[in-house]
């Protein structure tokens, strides 16, 4: 296949690098985890997926996919690039985009974790899944100081209308962003005070670790996925402001800017681009960064959200003309990939959208499982991830039968999810290891070198991003796990309050 020629030919151009790298050995101990081994860095980190794979397996129907997947029970486990942490990875069970977050993911190692970046009122940028989103995911309405500054600020539930608010990034500073209490996504719609409108969370979460997590910058994550052991990747994503929000913020601070701005802060931090890995919903996120960041356009992902505008079909006749404008990865979420295979509905099978994304030449990464509550009740609640086949599952057995066919019929590159563990005990089961970082920017210049090599515009990195090709391109993606080249100090925001690092070795 086409991806494993690139990989070889990759690692091959990057032997000089990578044996300078530390050694770093990985070895199955006894039980369910591996130990990975860094000299610079923490001496070890075990994996750990807990009884959630196993309770899907338990419950799948007897056959050949259960017991390939009962033959891994033991391990060895590896940090993966398949499973990507989505807000963070443990976001079934711990407030989204916080450290915390992040941590679990890390645990279960996620070998890609996110940070959905916003900006705040003074123009910093921090981890937030949309700008304005803080009334239900912090405690900016307990906060009097700050919850004036919201531009809704809470008007209590009456007999006609219900309770309501919108608190944005946007409305306070960094400083004031990095003293609120991260929580569980969720609202009291009838709340008549803004202690009731904290609850609401869906059942099938849980407030276990609702206990004030602690909200990150984008420097603090970066800072925070840099110090994990297991050399993790990133994938920041580019939000498109709502429409309370207008662009250019305070008339000066533009959508392009912004996405300039995302990618600034890896550079500055010196982050291999290979390792990142940014997403938009909106289109001319990507193709700026095409143009102007060339080596982590490359690799951005195209968010694909409109099937639910218009229909999936629809969707899926877009793809060529996306691929020819030099997008290589398409990111829709499952039930696009997933169809029906027979007049009954019995029946899981990939859909046109997938066959159509592989058939233009596009990589997929899909978002996200473990979003939804059990598959028992995703056709009576018509939940969204399951909405194109919610006839043909009715059981949380199936869902290693449905990443069976998102990997080993469809093979999608990556799989965001809100319990990193799942998707993670799947992929090193099969030996999946995530997209190859650096790849889609040397097939990328290879194509366009045989197209045109007498041109003399030959596609160059941008003198940013041509400042960190010296770096060792490291990829997760071969299975091996690799040691941060530099440890830099974590900068979590441990009293609240986002900082950069101490100190950096510059
Ligand atoms: C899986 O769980 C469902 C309940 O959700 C149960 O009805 C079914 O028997 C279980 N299947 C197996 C094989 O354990
Ligand atoms: C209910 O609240 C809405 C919105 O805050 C307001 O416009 C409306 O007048 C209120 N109705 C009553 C009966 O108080
Ligand atoms: C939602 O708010 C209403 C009105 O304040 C309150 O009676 C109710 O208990 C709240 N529900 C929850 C789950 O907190
Ligand atoms: C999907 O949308 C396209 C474009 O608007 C339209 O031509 C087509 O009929 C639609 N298909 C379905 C099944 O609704
Ligand atoms: C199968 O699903 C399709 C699409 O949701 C629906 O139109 C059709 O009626 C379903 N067939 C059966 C037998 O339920």
């Amino acid at each position: 296949m086409v991806r494993s020629s690139a990989r070889v030919a990759l690692s091959a151009l990057l032997l000089p690098f990578v044996s300078a790298l530390p050694v770093v050995e990985r070895q199955a101990s006894s039980g369910h985890t591996s130990l990975i081994k860094q000299p610079d860095g923490p001496t070890e980190f075990q994996i750990s997926y807990g009884p959630r794979p196993f309770y899907i397996i338990n419950n799948m129907t007897d056959g050949p996919l259960k017991q390939k997947l009962q033959s891994c029970e033991n391990g060895p486990w590896s940090v993966t690039g398949w499973s990507i942490g989505h807000r963070g990875g443990g976001t079934l069970q711990f407030p989204e985009e916080s450290v915390q977050s992040e941590e679990a993911g890390a645990r279960m190692g996620a070998g890609i974790l996110e940070c959905d970046v916003a900006f705040t009122n003074d123009l910093k940028l921090v981890c937030r899944h949309s700008l304005c989103d803080l009334h239900t995911t912090t405690d900016i309405l307990l906060r009097p100081d700050l919850a004036k500054k919201c531009t809704v600020p809470f008007t209590p539930a009456n007999a006609t209308a219900s309770a309501d608010a919108l608190c944005c990034t946007s409305d306070i500073t960094l400083a004031e962003f990095g003293s609120l209490c991260s929580k569980m996504d969720g609202f009291n719609a009838s709340a008549k005070t803004p202690q009731d409108y904290q609850t609401g969370i869906p059942s099938f979460r849980t407030q276990l670790y609702d206990t004030c997590a602690t909200p990150l910058s984008l420097d603090g994550y970066i800072d925070l996925v840099n110090s994990f052991p297991g050399y993790r990747n990133f994938t920041p994503e580019l939000k498109t402001p709502p429409s309370q929000v207008p662009m250019p913020f305070k008339g000066v601070y533009t959508q392009e800017q912004y996405a300039r701005d995302m990618i600034n802060a890896f550079i500055k931090k010196g982050i291999d681009p290979a390792r990142v890995w940014p997403q938009s919903f909106n289109p001319p996120d990507v193709f700026q960064w095409l143009k102007e960041f060339p080596v982590f356009g490359a690799q951005a992902v195209y968010l694909d959200e409109s099937g639910d505008y218009n229909n999936i079909s629809a969707a899926a006749a877009l793809l060529p003309s996306l691929k020819a404008q030099g997008v290589n990865i398409i990111s829709p979420p499952i039930n696009y990939l997933l169809a029906y295979g027979d007049a009954e509905n019995k029946t899981i099978v990939p859909s046109v959208y997938a066959t159509s994304a592989k058939a233009a030449g596009l990589d997929i990464i899909a978002w996200s499982f473990d979003r939804s509550g059990p598959l028992t009740r995703v056709e009576a609640t018509d939940d969204y991830y399951y909405n194109t086949i919610n006839q043909a599952v009715s059981y949380d057995g199936q869902l290693y039968e449905i990443l069976n066919i998102l990997g080993n019929e469809i093979g999608i590159v990556g799989l965001f999810s809100d319990w990193s563990a799942t998707v993670g005990y799947f992929a090193n089961c099969f030996g999946y290891t995530g997209p190859v970082g650096g790849s889609y920017y040397q097939r990328s210049m290879a194509s366009s070198s045989s197209k045109a090599a007498s041109s003399t515009s030959k596609p160059t990195a941008s003198s940013a991003a041509s400042k960190t090709t010296a770096a060792p391109v490291t990829q997760i993606s071969d299975g091996q796990v690799q040691a941060p080249k530099t440890s830099k100090p974590v900068s979590q925001i441990s009293d609240g309050q986002p900082q950069a690092p101490k100190s950096t070795s510059a």
